[in-house]
């Protein structure tokens, strides 16, 4: 109950705009695991980090994640809702190249965002709910790979 409570708040003092902090979370991304770079070629591949980053559609990328971090945000007391959104979801990355082993780097990403944006608001409890959170998400959309 409480760890709904931190999830929220939090989220909402992320504020209205999430792209700068998506933005912040997907460059960690490509720190940690620079090969992702290459699944997103939308027309051509990327030669740098900083050219997908500002790319529109590696933009939209980031405003779709944020919406999905928002979904769960927002059915925190009914996630059952979401189940076969994420499900599909998680096939999808599976046909665009995504190894489920990748969303570990995105976990630590997320929590890398959170401690940047809160500062001496992020605290261990607020992680832990973040963490168990993120790993319902993505047992989820792991769910979603087939052999
Ligand atoms: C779609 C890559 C993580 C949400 C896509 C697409 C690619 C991609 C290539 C298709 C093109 C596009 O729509 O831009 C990746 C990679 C990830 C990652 C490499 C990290 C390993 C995530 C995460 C979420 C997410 C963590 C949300 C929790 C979405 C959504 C779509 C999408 C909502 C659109 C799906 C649709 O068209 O219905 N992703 N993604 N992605 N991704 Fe990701």
């Amino acid at each position: 109950a409480n760890d709904k409570g931190l999830i929220r708040d939090s989220w909402e003092r992320l504020g209205k705009n999430k792209l700068p902090h998506g933005t912040v979370m997907f460059a960690r991304l490509f720190e940690l695991e620079p090969e992702l770079l290459k699944l997103f070629h939308y027309n051509t591949a990327f030669s740098s980090v900083q050219e997908c980053l500002s790319s529109p559609e590696f933009i939209d990328h980031i405003s779709k994640v944020m919406l999905v971090i928002d979904a769960a945000v927002s059915h925190l007391d009914d996630l059952h809702c979401l189940v076969q959104y994420l499900v599909n979801l998680g096939r999808k990355h599976q046909a665009v190249g995504v190894k489920t082993q990748s969303f570990n780097a995105v976990g630590k990403s997320l929590l890398y965002m959170l401690e940047c944006s809160l500062g001496p608001g992020y605290s261990t409890e607020l992680r832990d709910a973040w963490v168990t959170l993120y790993a319902i998400v993505v047992e989820t959309m792991s769910s979603g790979w087939t052999e």
